[in-house]
């Protein structure tokens, strides 16, 4: 094989723009968002609750809800565009070469059947297993999770177990046709703090020995710095900077990250989206922003990349425009 040839990331999410219709109005949510993740490193979308974290992992998925509309942007796998790939091939990839964990145990899972058989039906829809053979999977993986006992586990139902084992059984299902990649949403957030740290010592793990890529969806600073190689910032549905997790967390560069890091992103009582008015066309961390120019007001600067593999959209970096310091 060529070593000249680069391999595509193995999630590309270009230029995404959804917005969510009421009866009268359209809101746009993500204006313009770009996320790689290269095959096997795990990359974090870090944003604000409501700025669009889970509506971008649903475009991804093509799971949007009725009211949400992707209006334009291409979502590659492997290089293929997930949105003009047809039905059957979809439904190939979702579930089975991509998988999802949601914030939320209690979405994948179904209160009324077994867990096991939950897990089960994945490898028989989407492998063609027969059911004894998925049954001794499922057992194998959910001792992967951590689950003792998995042998008579298995015919449990939902409630007969905990939010952390819940969990672990949601991980379960969403490694059950050992995807390529994972979609992780806030994975961690729904567990009180304990649990946490298990869920992430087992997240960590398995990332390192399935060598997995992990598009990993978090407001959560600690749970970033502990899964993630890269994170990108999400301010007002684009993303305000990028880079290696450690980079960015010791020396963050936009100014609204500064502010994330610190727990202060905006005055107490301002939610996300009236921190400016819709058709601003200006940056929408100006009004919070210590360090603003006049020229904030009127243009987003484009991409500055400071060094490889670093991003950063702010006018304090990269070429000063003309007036900057008028
Ligand atoms: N089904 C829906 N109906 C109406 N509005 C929605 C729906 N889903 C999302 N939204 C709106 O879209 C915006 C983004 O939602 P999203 O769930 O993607 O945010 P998020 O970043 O995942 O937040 P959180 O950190 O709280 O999970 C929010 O303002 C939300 O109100
Ligand atoms: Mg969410």
């Amino acid at each position: 094989m060529s070593h000249s040839a680069p391999q595509p990331p193995i999630l590309s999410i270009r230029d995404l723009h959804v917005s969510i219709h009421g009866r009268t109005d359209a809101r746009p949510i993500l204006k313009g968002l770009s996320v790689d993740i290269p095959r096997g490193s795990t990359v974090a979308l870090l944003g604000e609750s409501g700025s669009g974290k889970t509506l971008a992992a649903y475009a991804v998925l093509n799971v949007l809800p009725r009211v949400a509309r992707l209006d334009s942007g291409q979502i590659l796998f492997n290089g293929a565009d997930l949105r003009t790939m047809p039905p059957a091939g979809l439904n190939r990839v979702r579930g089975n070469r991509i998988g999802m964990v949601y914030q939320e145990p209690s979405t994948s899972l179904n209160p009324l059947l077994r867990v096991g058989d939950q897990i089960s039906e994945t490898l028989t829809t989407h492998k063609g297993l027969s059911h004894r053979n998925a049954r001794e999977q499922v057992i194998s993986l959910m001792e992967l999770v951590g689950i003792p006992d998995a042998r008579r586990r298995y015919s449990q139902l939902p409630h007969q177990f905990s939010g952390g084992v819940k969990q672990r059984l949601v991980i379960a299902m969403a490694l059950a046709c050992h995807p390529e990649l994972l979609l992780a949403d806030e994975p961690t957030s729904a567990l009180d703090s304990t649990v946490q740290a298990q869920i992430l010592d087992l997240l960590s793990r398995l990332i390192t020995d399935l060598r997995m890529s992990v598009f990993l969806i978090s407001h959560d600073l600690g749970v970033i710095a502990a899964l993630a190689d890269r994170v990108a910032v999400l301010l007002d549905g684009m993303v305000v900077e990028d880079g290696a997790v450690r980079d960015v967390l010791e020396e963050p560069a936009h100014p609204y990250t500064r502010a994330l890091l610190s727990g202060k992103p905006r005055p107490s009582g301002t939610a996300v989206e009236e921190s400016l008015p819709a058709s601003s066309p200006g940056c929408p961390f100006l009004r919070n922003c210590p360090h603003r120019l006049p020229v904030c007001s009127r243009a987003m600067p484009d991409p500055f990349i400071p060094k490889e593999g670093r991003m950063v959209r702010c006018f304090l970096f990269g070429e000063p425009p003309g007036d900057a310091h008028e």
